[in-house]
């Protein structure tokens, strides 16, 4: 099989690597891809926002099935466009990727199907918004409804900053459209995890639960990103939590789904929240694998990627059986440029990849990284992903951490708490 995979981040290296093991694949081109995936597969130098002409070349290189890593590509339309003209593509169409693409829809959408999510109001005008503010009680979180690159949801800690959000998102049109509306919701309380599930529409494969870094700082402190690593297993997710996010998530995010007339082919990804009392609430859903997420998952997956994603995209996947995992525990510690989530530099070169190459059960997954005059540069804010499992998780961070300090460019950053939360609850356990 030929298969083209669009992107060209951590999440696309993830992807690409996972598929090559595949021995369904023949060949895999990925657009526009970056300096790793590059060992891997053909990277062709086309945008993943650029559909009409990535549906010409899948078109035109016999390409059997797509595989599409990144949001934006999905709410311009991708699927519909390849479908249109009878070509396979695994993700969902834009009416699907709605659920990620307006924050107004999904979460109205949840409140339609019974899909539990925190308290909200929807506001299309700042006179109204800045009225609700004046009542509201805080910390209060205020989010743009459109796609604003992970920067558009702020947690208001008092009115002053709630109304500087408001003004920011609706008057500052610091989100151009996806700005026009805006959902404010409580603020709630706990731990965070990512849920995954592929689908047809109809079959439902649950995917094992991951735990982000979402924050720059460690702790959990300071601005978001998206993500500065992740871990997998993530163990607040109890079997019990699991049944439940199968059955209040999964199931009636489905039968929603079909009865608006969605045809779903693709991937579910829900950010929760366990609150105290392990209740969950979603707080997003995305229509594609997360990232870093992704660079964590696919390591544990023991089944064949490829007829997973080729069967969800046919409509057929009851045809394979539900995937399956290791036991290890995978982590993965995210490098980034000094100054990101913000302002970055870029050009810088990346030393020591051949240190970690003989590494056992480890994977460097490049997100933004370039070739520049034979050397590897950083072309990004998140330069790469470290992964390393493990039966253990101590020891599959330490490997992780190792390689972060063999990697070298001028700026490295990386958080140094990369699965705390799980350390915390083995420690725990074993006092216990
Ligand atoms: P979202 O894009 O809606 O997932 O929001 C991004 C991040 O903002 C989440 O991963 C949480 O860390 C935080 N967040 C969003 N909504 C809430 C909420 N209702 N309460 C607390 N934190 C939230
Ligand atoms: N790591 C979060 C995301 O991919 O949205």
């Amino acid at each position: 099989m030929r298969v083209l995979v669009v992107g060209g981040g951590g999440r696309e290296h993830a992807l690409v690597w996972k598929l090559s093991q595949s021995p369904e694949v023949e060949k895999i081109f990925c657009a526009p891809g970056n300096a790793g995936i590059a060992s891997l597969a053909e990277c062709i130098p086309v945008k993943a926002e650029e559909i009409e002409k990535l549906q010409r070349f899948a078109r035109e290189n016999d390409i059997h099935l797509t595989v599409v890593g990144p949001e934006a590509p999905l709410s311009a339309g991708i699927t519909d466009l390849f479908r249109e003209n009878g070509q396979l593509i695994f993700g969902p169409c834009r009416e699907g990727a709605l659920l990620e693409g307006s924050k107004v829809w999904a979460k109205q959408f949840m409140v339609e199907y019974g899909i539990p999510t925190a308290p909200f109001e929807i506001f299309k005008k700042p006179g109204e918004a800045y009225r609700f503010l004046e009542k509201a009680s805080y910390p209060l979180v205020v989010k743009a409804d459109g796609l604003a690159a992970g920067k558009g949801v702020i947690v208001a800690e008092s009115f002053r900053e709630a109304s500087q959000a408001v003004r920011y998102i609706m008057e500052d049109k610091a989100f151009g459209v996806a700005g026009e509306s805006l959902v404010m919701e409580e603020f709630l309380r706990g731990e965070e995890v990512s849920v995954f599930a592929v689908t047809d529409g109809d079959t439902c494969y649950p995917l094992a639960p991951v735990q982000d870094h979402k924050a720059i700082y460690e702790g959990d402190r300071g601005p978001n990103t998206g993500g500065m690593g992740a871990y997998s297993p993530a163990p607040v997710l109890t079997e019990q939590l699991s049944e439940k996010v199968n059955q209040d998530v999964f199931e009636p995010l489905l039968r929603g789904l079909k009865k608006e007339g969605i045809n779903y082919r693709g991937v579910i990804f829900g950010g929760l929240m366990i609150t105290p009392g392990s209740d969950l609430k979603v707080l997003e859903f995305n229509v594609r694998f997360g990232d870093p997420e992704a660079q964590v998952l696919l390591p544990r997956l023991q089944s064949d990627l490829c007829p997973l994603l080729y069967e969800a995209a046919r409509g057929n996947l009851r045809l394979v059986p539900p995937p399956e995992w290791s036991f290890n525990t995978a982590v993965c510690v995210v490098l980034a440029s000094q100054g990101y989530p913000g302002e970055y530099e870029k050009g810088k070169e990346i030393r020591g990849l051949e240190k970690v190459s003989e590494f056992k059960n480890t994977a460097v997954f490049h997100a933004g990284t370039a070739f520049k005059a034979n050397q590897t540069v950083t072309a990004g804010g998140r330069v790469m992903g470290l992964t390393a499992w493990d039966p253990s998780l101590k020891e599959a961070l330490d490997k992780a951490y190792k390689m972060a300090e063999l990697i070298n460019f001028e700026g490295k950053y990386y958080r140094r708490d990369i699965g705390y939360r799980a350390l915390q609850r083995s420690a725990d356990g074993e006092e216990a």
